[in-house]
């Protein structure tokens, strides 16, 4: 009834058919103490166990306990199906040795390599206070209303512990992760997760979204790293892009979603092909081209952003953009030099600003009750 399991191999919320709408939350860890740190991570993957599968986030819940007591679910949920709500969790770099270079909780020596620090990307406006960040829970649902109350509860139950850093609403998925999808649009109008790594894709996935076995640290087996990028678009610019402009910056059409020169959605981009003046049909400069595994080396993401509006900016525009959520093997081999990439020539570059920037390891699913998040790591 709407429930996604909790348990199993890989964390849900990676290869799950990508839902309406995110609530995506960083915490900093302000507690010294590591025994504290463990004993929340067991209390949350209880809470999330419960509230995945449509019950309060605590034992008692919201309306059953004693009256002179703050409940153990905030309630506005109650009466709202599971709506395929995903929590997904990570670990960020900083949770390894901190800014001070602190090894806080004597993990130090189990950090990935691939959990790297992200280098600075040309035309990076990250701001700090929004970036970053020890611990992230990706929460996905069909209902904004789940999403967010199982971010709330989890917030209220680290009190102490974890503080907020920043966190991130969503709606509308620019991306597909299941053939069974209908491909999205983003705010440029564009379909988006068309060339998508998607959860039927066993083979692809294998190779370019799970840890393998002597990747890394064994705690990270059958996980996989995140990266978030808040990426600000200037949409009002855009807007006043003519159509055949706006197609050769994506490099395909605006209405079916094909590569350029090609007339289904699906069908491959031929990146040699010319026009008549023996231009290329598919920009050297466009989005599609220079993302594309044959200019990265055989890269690949599993992208699951969303669109977002942030009311506006005082200047007379829409703070909206593109909460950019990708997955993968190793951040060093796909996101990094696909963004390097995109940074320098992408045409698109000029209606886009990256305005925020994390990094997590995800480690692999929570196996059963006796199992939690970050067990293997601690
Ligand atoms: C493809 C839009 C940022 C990586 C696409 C497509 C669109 C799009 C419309 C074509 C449809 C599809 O295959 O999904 C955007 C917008 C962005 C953005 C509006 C920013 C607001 C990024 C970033 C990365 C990225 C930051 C990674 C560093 C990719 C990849 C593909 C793709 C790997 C598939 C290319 C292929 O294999 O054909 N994007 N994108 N995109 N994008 Fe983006």
């Amino acid at each position: 009834a709407g429930a996604v399991p909790f348990h199993g191999e890989h964390q849900a919320g990676i290869t799950t058919p990508a839902q309406d709408r995110l609530h995506f939350v960083a915490f900093d860890v302000i507690t010294k103490d590591r025994a504290r740190l463990v004993a929340l991570l067991q209390e949350w993957t209880a809470a999330a166990a419960r509230m995945t599968a449509g019950r309060d986030a605590g034992l008692i819940g919201a309306v059953n306990g004693m009256p002179e007591a703050p409940p153990d679910d905030t309630g506005e949920a109650l009466g709202l199906p599971p709506a395929q709500l995903t929590l997904t969790i990570g670990f960020g770099p900083m949770l390894f040795r901190d800014a001070q270079g602190r090894d806080r909780f004597g993990i130090a020596d189990r950090r990935p390599p691939a959990l790297a620090d992200l280098p600075h990307f040309a035309g990076d406006a990250l701001r700090p206070e929004i970036s970053a960040g020890d611990i992230c829970v990706q929460a996905c649902a069909n209902d904004p209303q789940v999403a967010v109350h199982a971010i709330r509860n989890l917030a209220r139950i680290g009190m102490g512990v974890v503080s907020v850093r920043w966190s991130q609403l969503g709606f509308g998925r620019t991306s597909s992760t299941s053939r069974g999808q209908a491909t999205p649009r983003n705010l440029f109008g564009f379909k988006d997760g068309t060339a998508n790594l998607k959860a039927e894709d066993t083979g692809l996935l294998r190779d370019h979204l799970w840890a393998h076995p002597g990747d890394g640290p064994d705690w990270m087996t059958g996980g996989s790293y995140l990266v978030s990028r808040k990426i600000r678009m200037l949409i009002e610019t855009w807007d006043r892009t003519p159509l055949a402009e706006q197609e050769q910056i994506v490099g395909r059409s605006k209405g079916a979603g094909a590569p350029l020169g090609k007339g289904d959605e699906f069908d491959e981009p031929d990146f040699a092909a010319k026009g008549e003046g023996g231009e290329p049909v598919i920009a050297e400069t466009s989005h599609v081209r220079l993302a594309h595994p044959s200019q990265n080396n055989g890269a690949r993401l599993l992208r699951r952003g969303y669109n977002f509006v942030d009311g506006s900016d005082g200047l007379g525009r829409l703070d909206a953009g593109l909460f950019f959520i990708a997955y993968q093997r190793d951040p060093r081999k796909q996101f990094v030099p696909i963004q390097t990439g995109l940074s320098r020539n992408d045409a698109m570059n000029e209606y886009l600003r990256h305005v925020s920037s994390a990094l997590f390891a995800c480690p692999p699913g929570v196996r059963d009750a006796a199992d939690f998040w970050g067990r293997a790591l601690f």
